[in-house]
């Protein structure tokens, strides 16, 4: 059997025995199955939310938290959704119930499973507000998309762990190694890169087309070369170019993740083709640096 034929092999055992991830609570599987291009209708997210009494009074904890900054105090989830809106009431639920599936400590050399999660929380937050500020109309999307981008690392951690701890183990002695290197690494020890395993369990999780097209092909845009010339990324799907974007710009937050291999950003080269000036990134990094650590600090708690 040739090299080729066993990693594919190998990546069709690790996608089959995705049903030994730890399962995910019926309502989180019910509230991402329903990110539809429409997004979720509030009266049906606020009954999804109220099924689950843990989920709920986790909501509502987070919407309460400065992070959020309402002076009102917020009692039940249907105040939260006409207070903070239908997109963040969602964002907020789908990440109380992600959070739990992100722990279980240093797992080999440079690797933390709660690092993993903040530079997830990391790229769901600047993907917002980038979307926020320049391309609102993939905003419904853009929280989701950055939290889910790197998920087949925790397909990895999960279904592959000893070949993982062999794979961070070989990745902490390159330094500044680059996404190539990074993505030979992982076919050697994993059978398949962590874009296609994301891409595989967010299909088992029938998660919605946009969203896992956003984790296949988060490493594959212009935006990962670099600058790419104008128009050439006008063809790219926003919201991958949104999230490429937002995963480069983690380095500017101080939450990079080193299975990715994003080399520390300059600004002046993160255009992504999306028409941004550094000048507002530069202020929007600013803003998002504190906001990441209060946010995963409430969503731990
Ligand atoms: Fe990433
Ligand atoms: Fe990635």
């Amino acid at each position: 059997m040739n090299v080729i034929e066993l990693q594919r092999r190998r990546a069709e055992a690790a996608v089959k025995s995705l049903n030994t991830l730890p399962a995910l609570p019926g309502t989180a599987v019910r509230l991402l199955a329903e990110l539809g291009p429409s997004g979720a209708d509030a009266r049906r997210l606020a009954a999804l939310v109220n099924q689950d009494m843990g989920l709920a009074a986790k909501v509502l904890r987070v919407a309460n938290s400065p992070f959020y900054g309402q002076s009102r105090s917020i009692d039940s989830v249907e105040r939260a959704l006409v207070l903070l809106g239908l997109d963040v009431v969602r964002n907020i639920a789908v990440a109380s119930s992600l959070d739990p599936l992100f722990r279980g400590g240093q797992i080999g050399p440079g690797f933390h499973m709660r690092e993993l999660w903040r530079h997830s929380l990391a790229v769901a937050l600047l993907a917002d507000s980038i979307a926020h500020q320049f391309l609102p109309a993939a905003r419904p999307q853009a929280f989701i998309a950055g939290l889910l981008h790197d998920i087949g690392i925790l397909v990895a951690v999960h279904v592959l762990p000893s070949e993982f701890l062999q794979l961070v183990g070989d990745v902490a002695q390159y330094v500044d190694a680059d996404r190539t290197l990074l993505a030979e690494l992982e076919l050697r020890h994993l059978g398949a890169t962590h874009d296609e395993l994301g891409a595989a369990l967010l299909e088992h999780w029938l998660i919605p087309e946009p969203l896992l097209r956003v984790a296949a092909n988060h490493h594959h845009t212009s935006s990962d070369a670099g600058c790419a010339p104008s128009g050439a990324a006008s063809t790219e799907d926003p919201l991958i170019a949104l999230v490429a974007l937002a995963d480069r710009l983690s380095t500017e937050v101080g939450q990079p993740i080193g299975l990715d291999g994003r080399p520390p950003t300059r600004l002046a080269e993160a255009c992504a083709g999306l028409g941004l000036e550094d000048a507002a990134l530069t202020n929007l990094v600013a803003l998002e640096q504190g906001r990441i650590e209060a946010l995963a600090t409430q969503l731990s708690g």
